[in-house]
């Protein structure tokens, strides 16, 4: 057997892996922002996993509230019954969400995926209830990401993760996404009016449509495909009252950027909008059990309740009591511990703060191009030459050897390719646990910069 053959024998297992070109090691114990191995190395989970745990790791009121419930019931169907920790809890997560959603309701899921599929629906539904029947297009943003299945996968613009799905995938338009690092529109003046014509392209997009768009789908802050990109200003108010005016229902995607991870209970809070339906996962249940929710306006629930009467979308395990349960302790635990106050980063001394400031002394490596984000969802994108913007050529796999070389030094990021054009462009996401402190962050920081220099050091 040649070498890589011994090394493809080795890294195969009865597990489906993501790779099976990557050595995974087993994760077998978490605590605070720590995650040990089976071989005892410890790791600082600088990207909360995949920006999903904010609350920390090991946190021993979830297990006991989890163990609470498995104790006392472990399932019942949807179809059959309600359970009170789902009622109470949805109540509090309808109250957390603010007023927008006062009357609302909220349908749980097992994931974000879920979510978006089930909020696909829900638009597509909402738009018959009220005659609008020719209307069932969800239009979205090119560069986005919202979720793996084929329904979320036809709204998502990512091209690696699409790209062999699509003869499967039934899409609608993507309109542009405002990246103002790399701005479309060539501004002069830092983006300050670009968002307009952003809103422009969607307002094209929905004429086009025909009269059959029911929705438009976005990421706030734009999470794992550009990388913690902020809207310009303006752009989001415009993009609600473009759909307002034209009938079509405004679906804030905030798997990643809510639950407090943006400083704020979610981050369309950051600006003047007000979704329809709103689509919360990862922080959700912090990682502990999984776990997604999709929140709608009256209006929406309205139009079902006093339409058809009836949803016609279900999951067996959709409102699953251990999984509930563990969301209702996690909403507890962070505000017993004020996370979303930690996570904001315009309050100066707060966690994200320090996480930012500590990391916006990577600007002075040569690869680092830009740092960003918002509260402690964050990015670094890499460069090749830093007055171009030129990015590395994507065989290079520049982010990749980051996350190796930091990995090696005991420190999780999320590397991530393909932000310039879906091939080209290198950064990490960067999403800590609430609980990480000055010190841990400056580790962090200082690790990071010892492995971007490696990267850049490696040729190819
Ligand atoms: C914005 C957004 N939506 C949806 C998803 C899909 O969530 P899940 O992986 O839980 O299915 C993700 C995952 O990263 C996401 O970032």
């Amino acid at each position: 057997m040649s070498d890589s053959s011994l090394v493809a024998e080795k890294l195969r297992s009865a597990v489906l892996r993501r790779s099976f070109r990557k050595d995974f090691p087993s994760a077998v114990r978490g605590e605070g922002v720590y995650v040990w191995d089976a071989d005892g190395n410890r790791y600082l989970d600088f990207s909360g996993s995949a920006a999903v745990n904010l609350i920390g790791h090991g946190v021993s009121a979830i297990s006991a509230a989890i163990a609470e419930q498995l104790a006392q019931l472990e399932f019942v169907h949807t179809s059959q019954f309600t359970t009170p920790v789902a009622e109470n809890y949805a109540r509090e997560l309808l109250e957390f969400a603010g007023d927008a959603f006062r009357g609302g309701a909220l349908y749980f899921t097992s994931g974000g995926s879920e979510s978006v599929e089930t909020a696909l629906k829900l638009a597509r539904q909402y738009q018959v209830e009220i005659g609008q029947t020719k209307r069932y297009q969800v239009l979205s943003r090119r560069q986005s990401y919202h979720g793996s299945t084929l329904g979320a996968l036809a709204v998502s613009g990512n091209k690696k993760r699409r790209e062999i799905y699509l003869p499967m995938v039934r899409e609608c338009a993507h309109v542009g996404i405002p990246y103002c690092y790399r701005c479309d529109y060539d501004c002069t003046d830092s983006c300050r009016n670009c968002g307009q014509q952003y809103a422009a392209e969607l307002e094209r997009a929905i004429i086009e449509s025909k009269g059959e768009a029911a929705g438009f789908i976005f990421e706030p802050l734009s999470g794992a495909t550009l990388g913690a990109v902020t809207p310009p200003p303006g752009y989001l108010e415009s993009v609600a009252d473009v759909c307002r005016r034209n009938g079509v229902l405004v679906i804030a995607d905030e798997v990643m950027t809510g639950m407090g991870r943006c400083g704020r209970n979610f981050a369309f809070e950051h600006w003047n909008v007000a979704p329809d339906i709103l689509i919360a996962a990862k922080g959700l249940s912090s990682g502990y059990a999984p776990l997604g929710a999709v929140i709608a306006n009256k209006k929406v629930v309205d139009a079902i309740a006093d339409g058809s009467g009836a949803f016609l979308h279900g999951f067996t395990y959709n409102a699953h009591p251990v999984s509930v349960a563990a969301g209702r302790a996690v909403l507890k635990y962070l505000k017993a511990h004020r996370l979303v106050e930690a996570a904001d980063s315009s309050r100066p001394g707060s966690t994200a703060t320090v996480v930012r400031e500590a990391l916006e002394t990577l600007r002075e490596l040569n690869s680092v191009g830009d740092v960003r984000g918002i509260g402690l969802l964050l990015a670094v994108e890499f460069v090749a030459d830093k007055h171009s913007k030129k990015p590395f050529p994507a065989g290079r796999n520049f982010s990749g050897r980051v996350g190796q070389s930091a990995a090696k030094r005991g420190l999780m990021v999320y590397p991530m390719q393909g932000s310039v054009d879906g091939v080209l462009g290198d950064h990490l996401l960067l999403a800590p646990p609430g609980v990480i402190t000055r010190e841990q962050a400056a580790w962090a920081a200082q690790t990071l910069r010892e492995a971007i220099e490696e990267a850049e050091k490696s040729q190819n």
